[in-house]
């Protein structure tokens, strides 16, 4: 008999590619009506965007058509993003499902770009985010969301509403001081700081919430590591050696406390735009690709070196809004999306 019960079980064999797991068991399957033969229900996946959502509906259904009695099948697809676990000994943030820090052991390989372009890229998927520059010394985000001479006070108590750019909520030290001002501060006021930002200021419900860091693996990084439960950390790097030895440093000390989502490799190449049929490897080759293989993590993508890159960052404009259709702004839409995804897997594992 068609029932949904025969319905789930048609289901049950069908998993989703990434978890791994059956759609059944993992309740990604809602909402089963039957009605004259036509078939409907919800299929909720834990990504907003999700790349495989054609696969995963195809392969839906054709697992239910194959049913006696089933005249069509109509599938809605919404998306519902799983939280991190609680961890004993660690303090979430009220309403803020995953935590994420972009990394990397040596400056300037791109972190605040992939950062700012990430947390866009998931505001444009329908995902609620924000972000939080614990670059105390060096802070430059809000320039890249065009926020730069926002200011704001932290009020008594906390309970900041951060600025929102780009759909994403931002806090930065650069709404507290001057830039050009130089902070005499150590660290632990730093610290102090950072985590402020992290339980004083009113967030709201976040699916994720991007973590730019600073370069290297010092205080900022530590106190975040140990402080909150994360879902995991990226580690950013630029092909050559020197920055893959310091890559692969960051992320010895992330592992210590959290999952490493995996490597994003930036300025892999550069293809000149008068020349296309040209490509330059400026700081080398496949650094970001050995690596993720020798430590067997992920690589998230390798992002080309492209000017418009560096110009959409200085006018607040991050690729991903100014020109999504270059190779560049797919690259990072494909980050945010493995991103994403990796953080499910890690939320619902067992
Ligand atoms: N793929 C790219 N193509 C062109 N320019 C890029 C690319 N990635 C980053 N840049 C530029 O390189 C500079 C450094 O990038 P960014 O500030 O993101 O690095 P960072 O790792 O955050 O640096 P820091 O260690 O100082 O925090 C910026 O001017 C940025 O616009
Ligand atoms: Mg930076």
């Amino acid at each position: 008999m068609l029932d949904t019960n025969a319905i789930l079980e048609a289901l049950r064999p069908v998993n989703d590619p990434e978890l791994q797991k059956s759609l059944v068991e993992l309740n990604m399957i809602r909402q089963v009506k039957i009605t004259d033969g036509v078939v409907s229900f919800d299929l909720v996946l834990t990504t907003p965007a999700c790349p495989l959502k054609g696969i995963i509906t195809d392969d839906c259904r054709r697992a239910v058509t194959k049913l006696e009695g089933v005249k069509s099948v109509d599938i809605n697809v919404t998306s519902e993003i799983p939280a991190q676990k609680a961890m004993a000994d660690r303090v979430g943030i009220e309403g803020v499902k995953n935590i994420i820090a972009i990394s990397s052991g040596k400056g300037g390989v791109g972190k605040s770009t992939v950062s700012a372009n990430v947390a866009v890229a998931l505001a444009q998927m329908g995902a609620k985010v924000g972000l939080l520059d614990a670059d105390i010394y060096g802070p430059n985000a809000p320039i890249m969301f065009g926020l730069a001479g926002t200011r704001a006070v932290m009020p008594q108590g906390g309970g900041l509403e951060p600025p929102i750019a780009h759909g994403v909520k931002l806090i930065s030290m650069s709404f507290f001081v001057d830039a050009d001002q130089p902070l005499p501060w150590r660290g632990p006021m730093l610290n102090g700081v950072i985590r402020q930002f992290i339980y004083e200021v009113a967030w709201g419900e976040l699916d994720y919430l991007i973590v730019d860091l600073p370069p290297g693996t010092g205080d900022a990084q530590l106190t975040l590591a140990q402080a909150v439960p994360m879902a995991g950390a990226v580690i950013v790097t630029t092909p050559q050696n020197v920055a893959i030895a310091d890559a692969r440093k960051g992320l010895r000390m992330f592992e210590k406390f959290t999952t490493i989502l995996g490597v994003v490799e930036n300025m892999s190449y550069f293809v000149p735009p008068d020349q296309p049929d040209k490509q330059y490897d400026i700081f080398g080759s496949d650094g970001g690709k050995k690596l993720a293989a020798e430590l067997q993590i992920p690589l998230l993508g390798c992002i080309p070196l492209e000017i418009p890159v560096r110009e959409g960052g200085d006018a607040g404009q991050p690729i991903v809004i100014s020109a999504p259709d270059s190779a560049a702004a797919k690259a990072l839409v494909a980050v945010a999306q493995s991103i994403a995804a990796r953080a499910a897997v890690v939320a619902l594992s067992d």
